[in-house]
């Protein structure tokens, strides 16, 4: 298959914080930020692959900042590596005051995708070509990443997790 590069899956979903949307202290919910989150890398898996995905899972959300109700909150999504069927998306979220403009990050976020078939058995992917020095940074990290999130889920022994092991000794 023929490689692909980040840019070729990237989402970017912008959308405002309503009322409706908010915890009692009027900031976005973070389970609405899940689920927008959730979408735009639901899109980058699937631009990358051209199959169906499903979310297998999101082993990385950190929210650093709140996001008053009123801004404009950008959901940027990209395929930041891509394994033999599974896909790390990276999630970056900036939020826009809605008085000053001013654009700063709100939070990020990793979610791993899996393309599958129509009976849902998992597919292969094509190979992710990264190009600028994030892009990079990021795809050097994943294999890293996905050792973590398979140890935590009970599906990898640590003892095998190499990548991992290699970060303590
Ligand atoms: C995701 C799913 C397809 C994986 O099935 P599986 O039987 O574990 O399949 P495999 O063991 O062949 O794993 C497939 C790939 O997923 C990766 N994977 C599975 N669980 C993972 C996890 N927790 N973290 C990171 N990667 C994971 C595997 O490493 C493998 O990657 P690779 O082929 O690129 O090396 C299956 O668990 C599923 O359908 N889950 C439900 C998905 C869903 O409904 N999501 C929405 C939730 S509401």
């Amino acid at each position: 298959m023929q490689p692909k590069h980040p840019s070729e899956s990237r989402t970017i979903m912008t959308d405002m914080v309503l009322p409706s949307e908010t915890n009692p202290l009027n900031n976005l919910f973070g389970g609405e930020l899940l689920a927008r989150m959730d979408r735009a890398a639901s899109i980058a898996a699937r631009r990358h692959s051209r199959r169906i995905t499903v979310t297998a899972s999101v082993n990385h959300v950190a929210f650093n900042q709140s996001v008053p109700v009123g801004s404009v909150v950008t959901v940027d999504a990209a395929v930041s590596r891509a394994f033999r069927t599974s896909m790390e998306v990276y999630i970056d979220v900036w939020m826009e005051d809605r008085f000053s403009g001013e654009r700063s990050k709100a939070n990020e976020a990793i979610y791993t995708f899996v393309a599958v078939d129509e009976m849902g058995r998992p597919t292969e992917v094509p190979p992710l070509a990264p190009e600028t020095g994030l892009e990079k940074e990021r795809y050097d990290g994943a294999l890293r990443r996905k050792q973590l999130s398979l140890v935590l889920a009970g599906k990898m022994k640590p003892d095998e997790a190499t990548e991992l092991k290699a970060l303590f000794t």
